[in-house]
């Protein structure tokens, strides 16, 4: 453990919340976490990680000493200055963000001159100023206020907390701001000082850019499966431009999870309700909204009709090293098969528990040789490790059928043609240009 550190509190205990609070404790803070949620303070003090984050719960272990858990706001002003917010946003009806869990933060802070809320939560650009407004009519103007958004990722957001490729730090250039800076600095990462809107905005535009690029992987791997191209070899000769990057240029079955979804959403109804109509960002949830669907059309021109089929899933959380399934293109695929009439198996490693809830109607199974068993079909939903090292004789040997979609590109096509079975990727062309490995 490292040297002694401020103290921070942190509100709400999500992926970003536990992981922001054990990083900081990791640092050398001492973290108060408050959670509204008893059950969930109850399970944290003995010890339990109710969310699933590679490298978290020894994390957790690893700072024990240095975490509390909390349902009392009270016990995190005392003892802390800094009060990073890391409570939910979710979409509304209406594709904002649902502010409804900050404002409960917002008006449970006493008046004080000492003390600072530090957004981490992802909110629209414009929060900032409004919670200040809140602030000063409330006879709070001591308080202060920092944006610190937050860009890391599931499944790795330990690691990404560790090494963060920058830090952003919007405020108004007072105490708070200078606090979070000295408080991020042991990670020597690039500083982006400024203010609180534009921090604010580099959150929305970062993800509304990635998910962007997805989108525009996605259609040229559409346009590839007209043309005979295979956008993996397209992609691998665009991303070695500097200017573009090869990351985020994985064509597959739709990018889904807690934030591209929401934010993108969240930048255009921004930008719609200043008067401004994003149209780049009405294209991108468009074709990700059809991107879920094509595996049906795919299914079908190898099958024919759905009915009565038996079509594995293999992976349902929105994407590896995670349960999460909010917004994950298995349930839009396992809703549409179902409605088409198809019997619908599946297998995550890791989300089960979460797809008994959100999944009524699928057949669940207890590994990927159980769920292909019998099956006319096999679509690959989640990039799990496990599949891309299935013997796919045995696959074979178990399927009734022959076919299996890569919904994820990331199986070896050769060992599944070389198995028997037919293989059918994303934008991959026809099976004969595939590239040698
Ligand atoms: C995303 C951002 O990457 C983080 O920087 C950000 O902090 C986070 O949202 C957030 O706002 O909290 P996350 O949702 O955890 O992180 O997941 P990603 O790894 O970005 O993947 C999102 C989706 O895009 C997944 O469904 C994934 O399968 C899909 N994806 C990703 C692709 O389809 N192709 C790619 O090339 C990359």
């Amino acid at each position: 453990m490292s040297q002694q550190r401020p103290p921070i509190g942190v509100i709400g205990t999500g992926y970003v919340g536990l992981v922001t609070a054990a990083g900081f404790a990791e640092l050398g803070s001492d973290v108060v976490c408050v959670d509204i949620d008893a059950d969930k303070i109850e399970r944290l003090r003995r010890g339990e990680i109710p969310i699933y984050e590679p490298g978290l719960e020894e994390l957790v272990a690893r700072n024990r000493e240095r975490l509390t858990f909390t349902t009392r706001l009270e016990d995190a002003l005392e003892r802390a200055r800094l009060l990073f917010v890391a409570v939910g946003t979710p979409p509304t009806y209406s594709g904002d963000a649902d502010l409804s869990a900050v404002h409960q933060v917002v008006a449970a802070m006493p008046p004080s001159d000492r003390h600072a809320l530090v957004m981490k939560s992802t909110v629209p650009v414009g929060t900032g100023a409004s919670i200040k407004r809140i602030f000063a009519e409330q006879g709070k103007d001591g308080f202060s206020y920092v944006s610190c958004p937050e860009f890391l990722k599931e499944g790795s957001a330990v690691k990404d907390f560790l090494h963060p490729d920058r830090v952003v730090v919007g405020d108004d250039g007072d105490w708070a701001g200078d606090a979070v800076v000295e408080l991020y600095a042991p990670l020597d990462a690039p500083l982006v000082r400024t203010d609180i809107s534009s921090a604010e905005m580099v959150k929305l535009a970062s993800n509304a850019f990635l998910a962007t690029k997805i989108s525009f992987i996605n259609e040229i791997a559409n346009v590839c499966e007209e043309t005979g191209a295979d956008v993996m070899e397209v992609a691998r000769g665009m991303g070695l431009d500097d200017r573009i990057g090869p990351k985020f240029l994985q064509a597959g079955i739709g990018f889904g999870g807690s934030c591209f979804p929401k934010d993108v959403s969240a930048l255009k109804q921004l930008a719609g309700n200043s008067g401004y109509h994003f149209q780049l960002l009405n294209a991108v949830i468009e074709v990700n909204e059809l991107q879920k669907r094509r595996v049906v059309a795919k299914l079908q021109k190898h099958l024919g009709s759905l009915v009565g089929k038996r079509i594995a899933l293999l992976g349902l959380a929105f994407k590896p090293e995670t349960d999460d399934m909010r917004e994950a293109s298995s349930l839009v695929l396992s809703a549409r098969l179902q409605a088409d009439g198809a019997h619908v198996v599946a297998y995550d490693p890791i989300a089960e528990e979460q797809a008994r809830r959100l999944l009524p109607g699928v057949e669940l199974a207890p590994g990927a040789l159980d769920a292909v068993q019998d099956a006319d079909a096999v679509v690959l939903v989640t990039e799990w490790q496990e599949f891309k090292e299935l013997d796919w004789r045995e696959v074979a040997s178990a399927m009734r059928g022959t076919l299996v979609i890569d919904g994820r590109n990331a199986l070896d096509a050769h060992a599944i043609l070389a198995a028997g079975l037919s293989y059918e990727g994303v934008g991959r062309g026809t099976v004969a240009s595939l590239a040698t490995p």
